[in-house]
């Protein structure tokens, strides 16, 4: 049994069409909807996000990110005996875009079918769901149940968007994120904590449904949008507090914090709680936006090609979202 997992590649994909606050402004404003482009950068620090064309899915931005993150790895699917995939927007109700994602890349070269046959599940934690996934990973892997995994975030957040309202169809994006997570006997994954509320379901939700060959109940995204920022400034302190004390470290003792990018105004406040000056911040809300579960694998592999993460360095991941759902993830590079 492995004492630890650690992460041996890294990738991340954004689909083509880049929207700048610009470009969305006019597309809302042609609807009769106004907002500016300085009331999204003041607000959110967002200043412009990619949407993927429709017919393109989950699974595709993810099966782009996997080829990177088992290229860094030197590795081919084959090697892979673990799928995990943290999504809000599955390619279908069922099966899992981790099933399909699989598929895909069982489909690359006849080697590669040597994946088919491992486990493979989708994680619903929303902007959560990275963390989850490699926390369930983490002890997957340390349990002897599997040697390497794929865990991936991936969305198409923009299908869940109102553009009639202002005050959400700006915040959002679309992209994927993949880490390879391997047993190993060295750090690794140091502590994980993750947490969930169920009293806040109405926070922050979709609450459509499918019956009956028809969606009941209204299938955007609905948010109280102050709601929200209280609670995730709240919680992100608690879980960043929890996992350092699990590893007996403190926050003095960081590298870098890789944090779900919901808004640069959240991420200051925890950075300030935890002392962290913004230059040991990974930061890629301004042009992303939010992608929900595939923000921080997406500022994880920004960070690890920019060469600003280097191996060895004490890495703090975390994320809040809809549920509420949150939780962060140590690690050593
Ligand atoms: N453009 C122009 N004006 C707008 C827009 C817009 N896009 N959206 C709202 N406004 C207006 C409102 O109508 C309001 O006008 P009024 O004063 O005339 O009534 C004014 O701006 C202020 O609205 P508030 O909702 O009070 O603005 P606030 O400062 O709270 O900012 C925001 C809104 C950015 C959503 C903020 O509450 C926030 O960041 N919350 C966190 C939400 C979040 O990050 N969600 C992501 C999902 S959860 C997660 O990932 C953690």
């Amino acid at each position: 049994m492995s004492v630890y997992s650690r992460i041996v590649g890294t990738g991340s994909y954004l689909p083509p069409r880049r929207l700048s606050n610009a470009d969305l402004v006019a597309e809302l404003a042609a609807k009769g909807v106004e907002t500016s482009d300085e009331w999204i950068v003041e607000r959110t620090g967002i200043g412009a996000r990619h949407f993927a064309a429709t017919g393109v899915f989950s699974s595709d931005l993810a099966f782009e990110a996997c080829k990177q993150a088992l290229s860094a790895a030197q590795l081919g699917p084959q090697d892979i005996d673990l799928v995990i995939v943290a999504t809000s927007t599955p390619d279908m109700v069922f099966p899992s875009t981790a099933c399909i994602l699989q598929h895909k890349l069982a489909q690359l070269s006849p080697q590669a079918m040597g994946i088919a046959g491992s486990p493979a599940f989708d994680v619903q934690a929303v902007c959560a769901g990275f963390i989850y996934a490699l926390s369930v990973a983490d002890a997957m892997l340390r349990a002897g149940n599997a040697k390497r995994a794929l865990v991936v975030g991936a969305e198409v957040f923009s299908r869940l968007l109102d553009f009639n309202d202002r005050t959400t169809c700006v915040l959002f994006g679309d992209g994927a994120g993949a880490v390879v997570l391997e047993a190993s006997e060295q750090p690794g994954i140091l502590a994980t904590d993750i947490h969930a509320d169920g009293k806040h379901v109405g926070l922050l939700c979709v609450p459509g449904h499918v019956q009956g060959g028809e969606i009941l109940g209204d299938p955007v995204l609905k948010m109280d949008g102050q709601g929200v920022f209280k609670l995730a400034v709240g919680v992100l302190e608690d879980t960043a507090r929890a996992v350092l004390a699990k590893a007996g470290l403190q926050d003095s003792d960081l590298d870098w914090l890789v944090p779900h990018q919901a808004n640069i105004r959240i991420i200051q406040s925890t950075a300030k709680k935890l002392k962290l000056s913004l230059d040991k911040v990974l930061l890629t809300v301004a042009d992303h936006g939010n992608t929900s579960a595939a923000s921080i694998p997406l500022a994880l592999d920004k960070g690890v090609r920019g060469g600003q993460i280097q191996p060895g360095q004490l890495v703090m991941l975390e994320g809040v979202g809809g549920g509420f759902a949150w939780g962060s993830v140590l690690l050593r590079y």
